[in-house]
This record gives structure tokens, sequence and C-alpha cells, in this order.
């Protein structure tokens, strides 16, 4: 797998590569079987594969959120080697930010919603982002998956409004077989909580209504910032301590 750390480095190694059709995956690292299985997906696809590593702190609207996401740079690049990821693409914040996040996307409905009404900005972060990362890989396809499916919802909804040719493909969520969504925040709780968050995913698809799931949660110790509806779908947001865990299922 080569690594690659700058917009220019890409475009000199895209120019190599003719007309072969580029999958991207973008992550923030600390990968799980969940980002293992967009890059198996893309590799199918797709002839080159691309994953990205950039923890993007515009998206972060809690310092204190930014500075304990997990960083595990070197056990992310022996996972993607294995997985048979052709090319990392691992920029730093003023490859990514020359304009230092003065220029920005933001969409104005759905993104104030669900996980945007609790965290004011950081969907303009993610799809300025993803818009950076879009037009500097320029891929045919880019994968996401449905954990975060409001960001999938909203990425997808970006490349229709500006016409970008890159085709948005969502992948299933993946779970532990205790129910428990994969995620990259799952490994900063604490034992006692690692053993309670299962619950979080059995309370959202119990079946019942959204306030008695509510109820469920709160007795069962989450501290719950959202359940809500939409789209067909029940979506959650709990923190157990510091930690916020995010999932949805469908209706
Ligand atoms: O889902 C993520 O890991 C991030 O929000 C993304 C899409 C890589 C943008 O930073």
């Amino acid at each position: 797998m080569k690594i690659i750390r700058t917009p220019n480095e890409w475009q000199r190694e895209r120019q190599r590569m003719g007309s072969a059709t580029v999958g991207l995956v973008p992550t923030m690292g600390a990968l799980h079987a969940g980002h293992l299985s967009l890059i198996r997906k893309c590799r199918s696809e797709n002839s080159i594969t691309v994953a990205s590593i950039f923890v993007n702190p515009t998206q972060f609207n809690n310092k204190q959120d930014l500075s304990a996401y997990p960083r595990t740079f070197e056990d992310d690049c022996r996972l993607l080697e294995q997985e048979g990821t052709d090319i990392l693409f691992s920029p730093d914040y003023t490859d990514m930010y020359p304009d230092d996040f003065r220029y920005q996307i933001r969409e104005t409905e759905l993104s104030t919603r669900l996980c945007g009404a609790t965290r004011p900005g950081h969907f303009d972060g993610v799809l300025t982002v993803v818009m950076k990362l879009l037009t500097i890989i320029g891929p045919t396809r880019a994968y996401f998956g449905e954990k975060d499916y409001q960001q999938f919802l909203l990425i997808k909804g970006m490349a229709e409004a500006f016409f970008l040719p890159t085709q948005i493909m969502d992948c299933p969520l993946v779970r532990e077989a205790s129910g428990l969504a994969l995620s990259s925040r799952n490994r900063l709780l604490s034992e006692a909580d690692r053993r309670k968050a299962p619950k979080f995913y059995q309370a959202l698809s119990s079946g019942k209504p959204l306030d008695e799931i509510q109820q469920l949660l709160e007795s069962d110790g989450f501290t719950v910032d959202y359940v809500e509806e939409y789209d067909g779908r029940v979506f959650g947001a709990v923190f157990l301590e510091e930690v916020r865990l995010i999932d949805n299922v469908k209706r």
C-alpha cells in the first residue's frame, strides 16, 4: 500500500493510473470491521481502492472529543494492507484546509436535526471535508457506512446538489454479536460501560414507542441525547460517561 500525504502527490499518482476506476473509503482512522467491510465492497467494485485517514477537526464541536478521538495509525495501516487497499491518502490539516475553513459547505434542514441539533456545526465540517476529499481524489464511487445514516443522507444530497460525478454508496452497519454497532468510539468505553452498551441497540430495536425507548435507556443508565424517528428509521444518540454513541434501526 502506497501512502500519499498531499493533493499534489495524489495528482501525479492519478495521472499514472489512466482510466482505472477509483473507489474512495473516507475514514478518520481507528479502523474496525465496519470500515474493513467498506474496503472489501470498494475493492469488489473498482480497480483502485483508496482509503483516507484524516481526523477532521472541523467536525468536532467539542475540543475534548477531538483530543480523545482514538488515533491508531500504525494498526490502521496494517489492517488496510491486509485488506488489499492500494493507496492510503493521509494529509495534514494545512493540506486539507489551505483556507483554514473560511470556505464551508452547509445544508440547512436535515443537518439541524437529530445529531445536528446538539452538535452545531458538526455536519458543516463533515460536508466540507468530504467535498474536499471528493474533489481531490475524484473517485468514481465513495463508500459510507449506515451507522452514520444521517451523514450518508447529507453526503448523498450534497453530491446531487452540486452535480458531483461520484456515486455515493451506502454499506450495511456492522454489529457485534451483542448487537452493539461497531464504532471507533467503543474503544473509549470503560469495561462496565462496554457491558452496558449493547442495551442501546436492544432498546432501539424493541419496537416500543419512542418515549418508552427513552425511558428504558435512562433506567439502564444512559444519558439520552435524542431518540427520534426519521425516514422509516429510529435514530438515537446516547452518552455513557463522556462517550457518545449513535445507532439507527429500520422501524
Ligand atoms: O464517518 C467518518 O468517519 C467521517 O465523518 C468522515 C466521513 C470520514 C469525514 O471526516
